[in-house]
């Protein structure tokens, strides 16, 4: 159900790859919401993917760039200020991608080289989107800028890898940014903490199935799908939370504050019987 929570607002939604994608679900409830905006991702994704049918589906013009490349991003911003006609209201940073975790290196065996990939993809190319909106003064007063990130964050998921530092460091990105535009800008920055989404870089996680599997019977009110992700983007678009910022926000059915469950403690007991 629309309720105009961004109508009139102009926002930028990176990483909507297919119609799995947690980006892809953003875009389309920011439109159904009554937002404009502009979708961007990799030169190769654009091409592989299905980005244009969304663009051609939502009017929303498809700027791609390499998150990582500053350059790239410049043009991001100002030809997004340029076709939606003002000041950007709302950023959503859906990336990540471990060359690590594709390749089957285990932590203690990383590859370096592909670590910094890993962090400049899934982490610095936030702080680079962040500082180059800035230096464009791209970012309406009362923007609101969201990442994804997950759990392995705070604690150890081993089929996670080197993904769990590249997410530790775009929650202490969110912060340490958040202080500054915050301060000068009105602009509020966090992150949502997502349940495990079966999705092209959720499926990419070691163990995919079951972690999945387990996150759910855990959880009191079961996984957050995609399309619920959406609507918590949207909320923290909207201006019904122009206070909230620096937060990383569990969006997880409740996983992140249990102990044990009563469905695990079933199946542990039924295996040791
Ligand atoms: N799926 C999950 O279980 C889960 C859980 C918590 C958080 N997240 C996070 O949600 C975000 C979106 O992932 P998703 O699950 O929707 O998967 P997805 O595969 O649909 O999206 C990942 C996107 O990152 C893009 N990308 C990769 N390298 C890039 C680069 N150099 N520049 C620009 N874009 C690049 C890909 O093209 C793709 O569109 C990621 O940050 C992911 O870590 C996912």
């Amino acid at each position: 159900m629309a309720n105009n929570l961004l109508l009139g607002k102009r926002g930028i939604i990176f990483g909507a790859l297919n119609d799995k994608s947690i980006a892809w679900k953003v875009a389309e409830r920011a439109v159904e919401e009554g937002a404009k905006i502009t979708l961007s991702n990799t030169p190769i994704a654009v091409r592989m993917g299905t980005t244009n049918e969304l663009g051609e589906k939502l009017n929303a013009p498809i700027i791609p760039a390499d998150a990582t490349s500053v350059e790239d991003l410049e043009i991001v911003f100002s030809k997004s200020q340029e076709l939606l006609g003002g000041k950007i209201d709302f950023v959503l940073h859906s990336i990540g991608m471990s060359p690590n975790v594709r390749k089957n290196k285990p932590y203690d065996g990383l590859d370096y080289k592909m670590l910094n990939t890993t962090l400049d993809i899934s982490a610095i190319s936030f702080h680079k989107m962040l500082q180059v909106a800035k230096q464009q003064d791209a970012i309406a007063n009362g923007g609101s800028i969201l990442a994804l990130s997950y759990i392995a964050a705070q604690r150890t998921f081993c089929g996670y890898n080197d993904m769990a530092d590249a997410k530790s460091l775009l929650e202490s990105i969110a912060r340490s940014f958040g202080y500054i535009y915050g301060r000068e800008k009105g602009v509020r920055i966090n992150t949502i903490s997502q349940s495990p989404t079966m999705t092209t870089a959720g499926s990419g996680v070691t163990g995919m199935t079951k972690l999945f599997d387990f996150a759910d019977k855990m959880s009191p009110l079961g996984n957050a799908s995609a399309d619920e992700c959406a609507d918590y983007c949207i909320v923290m678009f909207s201006d019904l939370t122009k206070k909230v910022t620096m937060q990383n926000l569990y969006h997880d059915g409740g996983y992140s504050n249990v102990g044990i469950s009563e469905d695990i403690i079933d199946i542990y007991t039924k295996n040791m019987e």
